[in-house]
């Protein structure tokens, strides 16, 4: 069984990577911009050209959220592009898909966890992308898997975790946005989640393609989080809330991103632990 992943140098990737040790009978390639650079079409279809794959993990993305803003063409070539050229080559050879995407399709304006029906509505240049290609997927593909997560991070790469411990092991105090509410995702859960649906896919025991919702179990804001963080990593800093007026970025974030998770627990029995446990993994990782 060959599974190829791409983005295999950011969070996700790498987390894949670790976790593909437990999975010996899998045959795992993992590609980054020095093997396909996913901005340019030829580059993607003279890499599958002579190669087979049963499934594609499809983990790399345009994620500089705000940056986006600007570099537009840039984010929708990578998010929803390549997107559609990848979906493409998957029904040509037929591959199964798996697309990662993420909670700011939605515009926050929900007041109760967000499942897989309600209506997309992004209010960013990354969300715009990443919705595109969502449409795409689900366009030309009727056996993919769509996986939207949320603030991710990783003992791997960038990510706010590793900014905020950063910052405060320099800082006496530090303002973090107390109004934006949602649930962290420790990648190496997701990677996790990820590989029990294609075990459970490749060996007959669940196949319902289609939009899943995942992050860790429980609700927070980024100032708890960040408040959480800091205590647990024992760093003398001061974590105050400030608002999301009183931090101004490029890019619109939703106010209210907690997904819900209902979906992906009934279908593949996936069991989620609550972000604080996940975090203090990350955090004793990050240590030693
Ligand atoms: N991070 C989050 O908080 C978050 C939240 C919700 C959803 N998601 C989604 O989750 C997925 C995984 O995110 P992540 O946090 O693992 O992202 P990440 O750490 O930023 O990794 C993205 C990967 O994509 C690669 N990439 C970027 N441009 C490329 C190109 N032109 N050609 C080939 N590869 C390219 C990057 O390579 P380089 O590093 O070499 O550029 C990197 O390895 C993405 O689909 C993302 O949209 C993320």
């Amino acid at each position: 069984m060959k599974i190829l992943v791409t983005g295999g140098n950011g969070q996700l990737g790498s987390e894949l990577k670790v976790l593909s040790a437990l999975y010996k009978n899998y045959d795992f390639t993992f590609i980054d911009v020095e093997e396909v650079d996913l901005t340019k079409e030829d580059s993607i279809r003279a890499y599958f050209a002579d190669k087979q794959f049963n499934f594609l993990i499809h983990c790399a993305a345009y994620t500089a959220v705000d940056k986006a803003e600007e570099d537009t063409a840039l984010a929708y070539a990578i998010n929803a592009g390549a997107v559609k050229t990848l979906a493409e080559i998957c029904v040509e050879k037929k591959i199964r898909m798996i697309h990662i995407s993420t909670d700011y399709v939605f515009d926050g304006e929900a007041n109760q966890p967000i499942n897989e029906l309600a209506k997309p509505n992004p209010v960013s240049v990354y969300g715009k992308s990443k919705l595109d290609g969502e449409n795409h997927v689900l366009s030309l593909l009727s056996n993919a898997y769509i996986i939207r997560t949320a603030w991710v991070y990783s003992t791997f790469g960038k990510n706010f975790v590793k900014s905020i411990r950063n910052l405060a092991s320099q800082r006496e105090t530090l303002g973090v946005v107390s109004d934006q509410i949602g649930t962290p995702t420790y990648a190496y859960d997701l990677a996790s989640a990820i590989l029990q649906i294609v075990a459970a896919v490749h060996e007959g025991r669940a196949d319902e393609p289609g939009i899943y919702h995942f992050t860790n179990e429980g609700v927070t804001s980024w100032y708890d989080f960040a408040y959480f963080l800091v205590q647990e990593s024992k760093l003398n800093c001061k974590v105050q809330p400030i608002s999301t007026a009183q931090y101004k970025t490029a890019a619109v974030r939703p106010k209210f991103s907690l997904l819900d998770k209902s979906k992906i627990k009934a279908t593949f029995a996936v069991q989620i632990p609550h972000w604080s446990e996940s975090l203090r993994i990350c955090i004793e990782k990050l240590t030693n």
